[in-house]
């Protein structure tokens, strides 16, 4: 595992920027495995950026979302798929038909779920896959459990992790009860890791995952098995290391 310490937010995001950068410029066909939630932001602004600059292209580039909430479609703001285009594929050169999200609005879970593993599949699998961190411990919406869950499937989002995203609503009701999310499977298959914390709430979410038992209590813990993880996470992140 190979850890950078960075003072901030902004350095965070220019360090998650070159990693992701360099991906695509050795591997212009790479297969990204994205995230959502307040933590990538800078990252994806900081590319937008170097995209602008024509210094990094996405031409050929395929994402791969962990997650979504069940019951939102593309057209609500919330939704991570809405995210995903306002914050990154609306302002870079990816074919919008290459990105994939799950879709929160099939009728059919199971089979979504079944089909995001073989699209996940036949895509040649992730080269690279971004994460955050819940402040439980949480990767992409692998909630604490008693037992990992390898493949694409439907969660019960934690009170916890719901109150945590309730700042993007309008209230606590608003707030999706379910969402599909890609497995531990998913994950740990990608060829590597990069793993963002920022901010004292994530720190003991770190501590737990990097130094803790390997347990799916603490979902994020499982990384310390993978070969090629690489962790970029703030001072404040860091505080209990
Ligand atoms: C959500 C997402 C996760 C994300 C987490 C942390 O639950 N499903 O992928 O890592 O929030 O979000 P934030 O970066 O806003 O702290």
């Amino acid at each position: 595992m190979l850890l950078y310490k960075v003072k901030d937010f902004k350095e965070l995001s220019r360090k998650a920027a070159n990693i992701i950068s360099a991906q695509v410029i050795l591997k212009p066909t790479s297969v990204l495995g994205l995230a959502t939630g307040s933590t990538p932001v800078g990252t994806y602004k900081q590319l937008i950026e170097w995209y602008e600059k024509g210094d990094i292209d996405f031409s050929q580039v395929t994402t791969i979302n962990l997650d979504e909430y069940k019951g939102l479609g593309a057209a609500d703001v919330q939704s991570y798929r809405y995210f995903m285009n306002d914050n990154l594929f609306n302002h870079v050169n990816v074919n919008k038909d290459r990105t994939f999200v799950p879709n929160g609005l099939t009728e059919d879970p199971e089979e979504a779920c079944k089909a995001y593993d073989d699209l996940i599949a036949a895509c040649g699998g992730i080269d690279l896959q971004l994460l955050g961190i819940g402040g439980n411990g949480h990767i992409g919406f692998n909630e604490p459990t008693d037992s990992y869950i390898k493949a694409t499937h439907v969660v019960t989002l934690s009170e916890n992790t719901r109150s945590a995203n309730a700042r993007f609503f309008a209230s606590m009701e608003e707030v999706p009860t379910h969402a599909i999310t890609m497995g531990i499977g998913g994950i740990m298959e990608a060829k590597k890791i990069l793993l963002l914390a920022s901010g004292k709430a994530k720190a003991q979410a770190i501590y737990d995952a990097l130094y803790g038992p390997i347990t799916p209590q603490v979902p994020a813990s499982i990384l310390q098995l993978h070969p090629d993880v690489i962790v970029v996470a703030d001072e404040e992140a860091l505080s209990l290391l």
